[in-house]
């Protein structure tokens, strides 16, 4: 799959991973992108920076159902069919559970798993007009692996996982496919309260994460090979793996305390 002359719809396009995206997005030859993110400002930055690209601002909330369906009829008006969809906004607040606000673990829900299936819903039948359609689901290694003090935000992603399954398999007769990026702490305005550990950096990710996109795989999981062998044991010895994390439960506990990004 090519990149030139592709249409395009990502959430979150204007900071962190998603603009790296945009960016790669661009440099492959795409001018055709529509773009959901809530600050007006941001999205304005990136249609002024980038004049060739004919952008879609779509200013709003993801967790908004009415944002989502202006998101896909404006598509349908403009362009009458999509071939590549991005679900990639998210926000997290991390703690132990008792000690999230409810409406934190509402939000987290509604921005990182509600809007994901609704949009998917919405854009379906634009991405079966495609000749090629594609979705990418930003998912993330806490979706892979749950670890204490992100009891909501790892279900969201596992969630994520189980949909771009799901769905790779429900459309596989309209040939359009499914990749699902698993990425691990990364350098951008979302990590910016989580203290310590080193990053990989937003662009690192946005560049392999549309790569295995174009290359239809199913899956491209961050974190190297230390990364896999955690994932292995955490789905062959669960119990080795709770004594593993018992070993780095304060330390982690501490890195994680007031880590929010909403
Ligand atoms: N950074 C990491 O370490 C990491 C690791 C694993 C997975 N991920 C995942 O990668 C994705 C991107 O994360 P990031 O680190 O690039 O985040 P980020 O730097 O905080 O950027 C988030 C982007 O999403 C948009 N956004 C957030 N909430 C939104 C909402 N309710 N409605 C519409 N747009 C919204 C933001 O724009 P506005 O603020 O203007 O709305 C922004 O463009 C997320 O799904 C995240 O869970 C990140």
């Amino acid at each position: 799959m090519q990149l030139k002359g592709k249409r395009v719809l990502i959430t979150g396009g204007t900071r962190g991973i998603g603009r790296c995206m945009v960016q790669e997005l661009i440099d492959g030859g795409v001018t055709h992108i529509a773009i959901i993110a809530r600050d007006k400002k941001g999205l304005k930055e990136i249609s002024e920076a980038n004049p060739e690209v004919k952008f879609l601002r779509i200013a709003g909330d993801v967790a908004n159902i009415d944002i989502l369906r202006e998101a896909a009829a404006r598509i349908e008006d403009k362009w009458g069919y999509l071939d590549i969809l991005i679900n990639n906004a998210g926000i997290v607040s991390a703690g132990p559970l008792e000690e999230l606000p409810d409406e934190e673990i509402y939000d987290q829900v509604a921005v990182n798993l509600t809007a994901i299936l609704l949009l998917t819903k919405y854009c379906v039948p634009l991405l079966k007009s495609s000749e090629d359609g594609t979705i990418l689901n930003i998912s993330s290694g806490l979706g892979l692996i749950g670890m204490p003090f992100y009891s909501v935000y790892g279900s969201t992603k596992a969630a994520i996982k189980q949909f771009s399954d799901s769905m790779r398999r429900e459309l596989a007769p309209f040939n359009v496919s499914v990749t699902c990026s698993f990425p691990t702490a990364t350098a951008t305005d979302m990590m910016q309260k989580f203290e310590g550990r080193e990053m990989d950096s937003p662009q690192l990710v946005a560049k392999k994460s549309i790569e295995a996109m174009l290359k239809k795989e199913l899956q491209v999981i961050f974190g190297g090979d230390e990364r896999i062998k955690d994932n292995e044991m955490n789905f062959m010895d669960p119990k080795k793996f709770d004594a593993k994390v018992v070993e780095t439960y304060e330390q982690f506990k501490a890195s994680s305390e007031g880590h929010k990004a909403l």
